[in-house]
């Protein structure tokens, strides 16, 4: 099987930015518990008539571009959400009609959370191998404003929506993402009702104990990526992990002793923005040179389901 390397990324947020000053006239709440307890700032979040699917489709764009390829080189398109714009046409086959995608690929949205663009990576690998194009464009893109109970402190402090994309490249003798995913099947810690529910559609969590499982999930995923690819932690250039909480990511930084120059963080800016977590910081790092040709990147996703992710990707 052949592996598949980034090529180029994209990211695109709405324009309203919402402050932990602008919760406190909501909530009883405080900036200073926010960023005390979460690290976020402030997040971005769809105003009234601005669609999460213009949104994606200009983080396709800007992708497309960074990578230098055409839409008609694109030869499957996933877009990792729990937040569709439209359950039909799927978000991928929107974002296929907005970008002049090809006809005969595969177009379609996969939902594992905030693990979805990891495990929309790894499936891309699989459907890049067996097709005659090359390249694959990986979405993630949330509009979790929409499913936020404003009457729950405890989770609408921590959304935001945005999308970010990824053009990856599938080569012969290029090593494998060597994705390690899983799920424990649990609805009662993370929880978003479906449409045909007599709830309302609004999300919600158990934090501390969605905090507990990050804290042993994240490490899981770090040591079994390494063991899979033979790799160590000083063999790879920069960890790239979900957003969700500046303390899990800590708490991971200290237990590997990762030098602040080979992690990042921007949940201070975007907060908790599921499936596009990931894929907005590599294309933060990648605009601020930090990543680029050869890097390789050890990603780590963990969230609803409860599901996990982790990926060795190298940058083509
Ligand atoms: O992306 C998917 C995966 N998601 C995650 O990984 C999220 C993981 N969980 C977390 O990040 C944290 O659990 C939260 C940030 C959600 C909550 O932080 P915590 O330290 O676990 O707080 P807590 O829920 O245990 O609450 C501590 C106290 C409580 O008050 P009492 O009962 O001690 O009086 C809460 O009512 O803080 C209170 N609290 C707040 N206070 C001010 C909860 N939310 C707020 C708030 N502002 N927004």
């Amino acid at each position: 099987m052949n592996g598949i390397k980034i090529r180029g990324t994209g990211r695109s947020v709405p324009g309203k930015l919402v402050t932990n000053r602008d919760l406190e006239k909501i909530v009883e709440t405080s900036d200073e518990w926010i960023t005390a307890r979460t690290g976020i700032r402030t997040r971005h979040h769809c105003a009234e008539g601005e669609r999460i699917s213009a949104i994606t489709a200009e983080a396709a764009r800007r992708c497309l571009a960074d990578a230098g390829i055409g839409p008609e080189e694109i030869g499957a398109c996933i877009v990792a959400t729990a937040t569709p714009e439209t359950l039909v046409p799927s978000a991928a086959c929107a974002l296929q009609r907005d970008l002049g995608l090809p006809e005969d690929i595969p177009c379609f949205d996969l939902n594992a959370a905030c693990t979805g663009f990891l495990f929309a990576l790894h499936t891309m690998e699989c459907l890049l191998n067996a097709s005659p194009r090359k390249f694959g464009l990986v979405v993630g893109a949330e509009n979790l404003s929409r499913v936020i109970n404003w009457a729950d402190r405890g989770t609408c402090i921590l959304f935001g929506d945005g999308a970010g994309a990824a053009v990856v490249e599938c080569r012969e003798g290029w090593p494998s993402v060597s994705a390690v995913l899983g799920c424990h099947g649990n609805s009662e810690l993370l929880y978003l009702p479906g449409p045909e529910s007599e709830e309302h559609s609004y999300l919600s969590m158990e934090g501390t104990r969605v905090f507990k499982f990050a804290v042993e999930a994240v490490p899981w995923c770090v040591d079994q990526v390494l063991k899979k690819t033979g790799r160590t932690v000083e063999d790879v250039d920069f960890f790239v992990f979900h957003q969700a909480n500046a303390r899990i990511i800590d708490l991971a930084v200290r237990k590997y002793r990762i030098p602040p120059e080979k992690y990042y963080k921007n949940i201070a800016e975007y907060g908790n923005t599921s499936a596009a977590s990931i894929p907005l910081v590599l294309s933060e790092l990648r605009e601020q040179g930090k990543i680029g040709p050869g890097s390789r990147i050890l990603a780590v996703g963990f969230g609803g389901g409860l599901t996990w992710g982790g990926c060795l990707i190298e940058f083509a």
